[in-house]
């Protein structure tokens, strides 16, 4: 008798459903903020959209905010060498605008200190008020509600895709994302990185969308992405999880086993670790435990 694969129950039924999930739109759909029953009906679709004059930063947080209500504050940003390094945000604010190529990824204790000034209840409200088990771990064993995103001109990252999903909220600046979604035999680099998974760039096979201020993206759990931008730019991330129906869709469910079995200290870690992504982007770190074409793919990231 044969074993049966402890992963994938139905590979080529999963399959399908990658690639169906992967075509249900051939464009981001932009939804006004007013349609609230297409906000509705598109996010029980799962798949990404941008809504349209959100109206989501009330307080104005740009970079000049930041600069005058908190430049004392400490953060972690990766340098133009691609290191991690602690750094207050005033100096790191003035390095930036000399031009310097610095970034903050998912900066969660920023998000902390910033969160007061969003409005999580217009997300529950889209997710009809959902609580998921991964946002009880999220939000309140890790307090990761909230993540600070800062880039600079240049700035590259790794095609990537993680469990949980996101709302972005374009602060300042323009983003470009590119987001695909892909089935685990597609997936290039599954176990590079502990804590997601990576994988190679296909721009022609990717749905490409810009970002700007006053627009909020929804990107569901597990869809690949990556960003790009000539220009300094702030987002806030607001961070959840999907109910567990979500997970186990036959698209979705090779994904989350892989990891569920494969790395579930890695995910209890990057669930509960002061920042999202730890050891991200960190050069030194890569080089003590990456090989050579592991270590090439990662150069052309900015190793995060
Ligand atoms: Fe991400």
């Amino acid at each position: 008798m044969q074993a049966t694969p402890a992963i994938s129950t139905h590979p080529s039924h999963e399959k399908t459903a990658a690639k169906a999930l992967r075509h249900q739109i051939a464009a981001v759909p932009h939804i006004d903020a007013l349609d609230t029953a297409r906000i509705r009906e598109t996010f029980k679709r799962k798949v990404p959209f941008i809504i349209e004059n959100a109206q989501q930063n009330p307080h104005n947080v740009d970079l000049a905010y930041l600069e005058k209500h908190h430049s004392d504050l400490d953060v972690t940003c990766f340098n133009p060498e691609s290191r991690s390094e602690h750094i207050t945000l005033g100096p790191l604010l003035q390095r930036i605008k000399a031009g310097e190529k610095y970034r903050l990824r998912a900066d969660v204790f920023l998000g902390r200190q910033l969160g007061a000034l969003f409005q999580a209840k217009y997300f529950q409200k889209i997710r009809n008020y959902a609580f998921t088990l991964m946002d009880m771990i999220l939000h309140f064993f890790a307090r990761k509600k909230w993540a600070v995103f800062l880039s600079t001109p240049s700035c590259k990252m790794s095609n990537h895709a993680h469990i949980n999903s996101v709302f972005v909220v374009q602060l300042e600046g323009r983003k470009t994302w590119h987001l695909d979604f892909r089935g685990l035999e597609d997936i290039e680099h599954k176990d590079l990185y502990p804590y997601d998974f990576l994988a190679e760039k296909h721009p022609t096979d990717e749905l490409e969308i810009t970002l700007e201020p006053g627009q909020v993206l929804y990107l569901p759990a597990y869809w690949f992405h990556y960003t790009d931008t000539d220009e300094v730019t702030l987002s806030m991330h607001y961070l959840f999880a999907e109910p567990m129906s979500y997970y186990f869709r036959p698209a979705i469910r090779p994904l989350f086993f892989y990891e569920l079995f494969r790395r579930p200290l890695g995910m209890m870690k990057l669930a509960l670790a002061r920042n999202n992504e730890i050891g991200f982007g960190d050069k030194a770190l890569w080089q003590k435990t990456k090989n050579d074409s592991e270590l090439k793919f990662l150069e052309q990231n900015d190793y995060s």
